[in-house]
């Protein structure tokens, strides 16, 4: 299901509690969360999986992208969605930043076709000065510092 008016209230609280607030920091520009386009995993009407996007200039980008229940097929379903949907828009990739603590979603990427294609270094830096919310140390006790972005290509 996309987000919707009806849904909107349940997916802004949804995002507040999984990235500390409905701002997202990307390459250093803030991201209000609460306007953007996104497909919903629900079950029984609770939520257990979200993507959101954006979608300008032929480029598709994942601005978060979470998982209730890990292990179980719902972010890679979550991630073929967005791929038809980019196809459709006449997207040429789909792009997606994350952390370098984040050891999980670099292997769930790559694994996913998503190559490495560009490094932003100390860019938590940047997005500490808009977002001071964000701890210093990340997942697996990482210090949390660098962004990673990844690309799928559409074009065959
Ligand atoms: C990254 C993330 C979205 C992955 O979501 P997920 O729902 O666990 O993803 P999947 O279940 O589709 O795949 C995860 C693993 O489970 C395995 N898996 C999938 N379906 C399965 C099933 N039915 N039975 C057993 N294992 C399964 C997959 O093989 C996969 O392993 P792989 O990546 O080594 O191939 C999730 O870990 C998450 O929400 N992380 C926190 C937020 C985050 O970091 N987001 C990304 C940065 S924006």
């Amino acid at each position: 299901m996309q987000i919707n008016m009806q849904n909107r209230q349940q997916i802004n609280s949804f995002i507040s509690a999984q990235w500390l607030s409905t701002d997202m920091i990307i390459r250093g520009t803030k991201i209000d969360m609460t306007k953007v386009d996104g497909i919903v995993a629900l079950e029984n009407e609770s939520i257990i999986g979200l993507l959101t996007y954006t979608i300008r200039d032929g480029i598709c980008e994942i601005a978060s992208l979470d998982s209730l229940t890990e292990g179980k097929g719902i972010g890679t379903t979550l991630i073929n969605k967005i791929t038809r949907i980019a196809k459709e828009s006449g997207c040429q990739k789909i792009i997606v930043v994350t952390t370098n603590d984040n050891i999980n979603a670099i292997r769930f990427y790559q694994k996913r076709g998503f190559d490495m294609a560009r490094f932003y270094h100390n860019a938590l830096d940047i997005s500490r000065k808009i977002k001071p919310e964000i701890p210093l140390i990340g997942d697996n006790d990482i210090p949390l510092k660098h962004e990673i972005e990844f690309e799928l290509n559409l074009i065959e």
